[in-house]
């Protein structure tokens, strides 16, 4: 499959600053990477056990939703469940108020904004692939999306409602009841309900990219400045953190890595902090869950911050405090036309048909 990338194939090795950041592409690409992270600060959080399972691949085409193994009937559930209010406390807010499936999976605001216009503190990722991600949430306190299902609905400043009291409303709904029956045994529980999201939410992909084409084989599907962009990603070891099939979404990293990018400008909140703010170690402080690049140029503002507008300055930010290069006008161009063919298809949902 990537015998058309061969570059990707070498042990590629980035020396910089002093630090051996080594690069993925290869059979023996986790231990490499587990140096670079030790490199870059080893982070206590660091994937252990099933967290690796999705880790450390090269970069690869996403499958098609039909060579997904789903349970076709919770997905249809899921979907309905994904986009109805009663999961929230005033009855308005459902998850896809704050993930549009047509718009990114997100919501395109700095801060989310939940039951009673309240105020989060972070910026919504997409959950566009999320499903390939090792983890869920910014500092990775999710381990599966079921798990990350059961969070926004009690969170007081997303949908601030109750489990028992959603678990009541939605059986005095005798459609849900009888869809619930079919398929699972014990009905209506808080278990079922975010299994059946989970079973949606992982069918919310998005193949058949330019860059996926290009990784098939087809060297017509990008431009000659997204192909350089690629090359100076590869080169410039942005690789090395924005890998897997999710191009990003297995490993923590720091922001930055290599120049602090939390100063006094910057005024850290707590939600700056990253892992440290479960961990409590030192060296998780501002560590976060690398984001997919995936669909990258439909889901500004950028950053847990939400402080970049647009991709340049993103690419900008990245070279400049992950890498600590001054990266010239006409390559960060390269590389955000290279981003902009990591744009897929929208899942096809019937929300969105
Ligand atoms: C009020 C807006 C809001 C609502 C409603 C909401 N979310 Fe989120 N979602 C967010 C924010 C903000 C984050 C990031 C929080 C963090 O990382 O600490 C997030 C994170 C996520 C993630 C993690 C993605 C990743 O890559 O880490 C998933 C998956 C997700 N939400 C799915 C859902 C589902 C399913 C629901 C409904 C049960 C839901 N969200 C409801 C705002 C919202
Ligand atoms: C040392 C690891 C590392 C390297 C190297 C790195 N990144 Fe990142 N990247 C991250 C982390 C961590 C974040 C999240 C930072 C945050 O939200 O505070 C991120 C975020 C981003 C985002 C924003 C994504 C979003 O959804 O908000 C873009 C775009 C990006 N990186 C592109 C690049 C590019 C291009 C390069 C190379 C010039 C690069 N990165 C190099 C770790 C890295």
């Amino acid at each position: 499959m990537f015998a058309s990338m061969s570059a990707w194939r070498m042990p590629t090795l980035f020396i910089m600053s002093g630090l051996l950041l080594a690069g993925c592409g290869s059979d023996q690409s986790e231990a490499r990477f587990q140096q670079f992270q030790q490199a870059l600060g080893s982070p206590s959080l660091l994937n252990t056990g099933s967290d690796t399972t999705r880790a450390n691949e090269a970069h690869r085409p996403l499958p098609s939703v039909q060579q997904l193994a789903v349970n076709a009937d919770k997905v249809t559930l899921g979907d309905q469940l994904y986009h109805d209010g009663k999961l929230s406390k005033d009855g308005t807010v459902a998850c896809a108020f704050c993930h549009v499936v047509a718009r990114g999976g997100i919501d395109g605001l700095p801060v989310s904004i939940g039951v009673g216009g309240a105020q989060g503190g972070i910026n919504a990722p997409t959950v566009l692939n999320s499903g390939f991600n090792f983890r869920q949430f910014w500092d990775g306190r999710a381990a599966t999306l079921a798990d990350q299902a059961k969070g926004p609905p009690e969170n007081p400043i997303e949908m601030a409602h109750k489990w028992p009291d959603i678990v009541q409303t939605l059986k005095a709904d005798a459609a849900y009841q009888q869809k619930f029956a079919r398929l699972y045994p014990e009905g209506i529980t808080v278990d079922t309900v975010v299994d059946a999201i989970a079973e949606f939410e992982k069918t919310l992909i998005t193949p058949n990219s330019p860059y996926d084409r290009y990784l098939a084989g087809d060297k017509t599907a990008m431009k000659a400045q997204a192909v350089n962009g690629l090359k100076l990603f590869s080169d410039y070891g942005c690789i090395s953190c924005h890998q897997g099939i999710n191009m990003g979404g297995n490993l923590y990293q720091k922001m930055g890595a290599l120049v602090a990018y939390f100063d006094e400008k910057h005024k850290p909140t707590a939600a700056d902090q990253g892992l440290a703010g479960r961990s409590k170690r030192v060296e998780d402080q501002n560590v976060f869950k690398v984001p997919s690049l995936r669909n990258v140029a439909l889901t500004a503002p950028y950053f847990h911050n939400a402080a970049a507008p647009n991709l340049t300055e993103a690419v900008r930010i990245m070279s400049a405090n992950q890498l600590g290069r001054v990266m010239p006008d006409n390559e960060i161009a390269d590389i955000v036309a290279f981003l902009e063919s990591l744009t897929g298809e929208t899942p096809k949902i019937a929300a969105v048909k």
